[in-house]
């Protein structure tokens, strides 16, 4: 295991950038993304706490002047990568970022909490508590762009309007929308079939209608006001609102800990209690036992069952009640003897695709998610489980991008699949090894 962290050391090293960033994975995603960033800082601030402070930096440099936080952020020119730097046009929108280019599409606000465990982390906590007070505004700025944005109907929860948002790409939680939207055929040629072999990553078809959302918000200037009204792709993810509901927690643990910022303090207590009690309203579905999705273009909610679902522990979403449920729906449809967990997607549904990225495949983001909420919940033997399985798939299979969860499965090439030396991956492993 030493050896193993030795070496996810070097991918992130392999994988760093002139600037400050760290790219996911070479040639597959050659930029700075935005909720990588945030676990690749916890990976690196067990080893190099000034690197973990820049990789934040770097991306809170492209923040727009409204506080959105872009996905992706072109510091440096590649052509491996589609849809690449001139495709988005992010400045557009009047309040872009003027110093790089952007895309207009933002990623789960993972970053409030990737500040708190960078404290927890640190052992020298004054040098991070003077980095958290210069930057945990902007932080806060973002959070209340999305409350501000993205909230029509000013109910706590926020909407996400393009499947790349959601961070579970082409999920087949998105499925049913796509079948509601008319896309024209563009004209457009795709890199990441170039990297990873198609049968793991989305289709074509697929790769159009992302393509038809962006070229919608692009004709709108990316306002969000004409978004929330026309994009065909409009929900509200239980994933990206818990991702928002922890963060803003940890905000205001690191406010309380600065002192004085009352006002901050009490614009986040006031979200804070509304989201959650929303949340528990109108995103678990009491026959499924598990919380799910709401279309919020099609007025109707999703009713699939995904890694997402569960992370809501992270953030104490569920009562002891509620959270025991979701767990007994864990361990029967993602938890069985033949199983890792956890798959991406419902394994006991007929569209449970192992092999194809977010359609079921492991992602180590989710699981460290799932570790933390099992930790938090205090299902420690379940929490371990976790956290082994996720160390014994890295193990056997390298750093790659996603795993197969199935068990009698083996592969020549071992259980894991899509990018390979993925930073997240090596990041979040260090981070579960201490
Ligand atoms: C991709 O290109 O697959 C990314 O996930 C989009 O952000």
């Amino acid at each position: 295991k030493e050896d193993l962290q030795i070496e996810a050391q070097k991918i992130l090293d392999e994988n760093a950038q002139e600037g400050g960033f760290t790219i996911p994975s070479k040639g597959l995603y050659p930029f700075q993304w935005k909720w990588d960033s945030g676990f690749i800082a916890i990976g690196l601030a067990h080893y190099d706490m000034k690197r973990a402070q820049q990789e934040i930096s770097s991306l809170l440099d492209a923040q727009w002047e409204n506080g959105f936080i872009p996905h992706i952020v072109f510091h440096n020119e590649s052509d491996s990568y589609f849809p690449g730097p001139d495709f988005h046009q992010s400045f557009l929108h009047p309040l872009a970022s003027k110093k790089y280019k952007t895309t207009g599409l933002t990623q789960p606000p993972v970053l409030g909490f990737v500040l708190e465990k960078m404290l927890e982390i640190s052992k020298n906590a004054s040098s991070v508590m003077s980095f958290i007070k210069t930057h945990i505004d902007k932080v806060y700025e973002n959070h209340r762009y999305f409350y501000t944005n993205r909230d029509i109907h000013n109910e706590g929860l926020v909407y996400i309007y393009h499947n790349w948002e959601s961070g579970t790409d082409n999920s087949p939680v998105w499925d049913e929308i796509w079948e509601t939207v008319d896309a024209p055929q563009y004209t457009f040629q795709r890199k990441d079939t170039t990297h990873v072999d198609a049968s793991q990553r989305p289709s074509d078809k697929e790769y159009n209608l992302y393509v038809h959302v962006i070229e919608i918000a692009k004709k709108y200037q990316y306002d969000d006001q004409k978004i929330a009204a026309l994009s065909p792709f409009l929900v509200q993810d239980p994933l990206f609102n818990a991702m928002l509901i922890r963060s803003n927690e940890a905000l205001m643990n690191l406010y309380k800990r600065i002192g004085g910022n009352q006002e901050k303090i009490d614009y986040l207590t006031h979200h804070q209690e509304k989201s959650k009690a929303r949340f528990n309203e109108k995103l678990f579905d009491i026959d499924l036992n598990a919380y799910i999705y709401f279309d919020l273009r099609n007025n109707k909610p999703i009713r699939h069952i995904t890694s997402s679902s569960f992370t809501p522990l992270y953030a104490g979403i569920p009562s002891k009640d509620r959270a025991e449920k979701l767990i007994q729906v864990l361990l029967d449809r993602f938890g069985g003897e033949d199983q890792y967990l956890c798959a991406s997607f419902d394994p006991t549904s007929e569209l449970y695709n192992p092999k194809k990225y977010w359609r079921g495949p492991i992602w180590m983001n989710l699981n460290w998610l799932l570790y933390q909420g099992l930790k938090r919940y205090e299902y420690e033997a379940l929490a371990e489980r976790v956290k082994n399985e996720s160390i014994e798939l890295i193990t056997s299979s390298g750093f790659k991008e996603y795993f197969d969860a199935r068990k009698a499965i083996q592969e020549a090439s071992g259980r894991g699949y899509g990018g390979d030396n993925f930073s997240w991956s090596a990041a979040l492993f260090i981070d579960l090894l201490h």
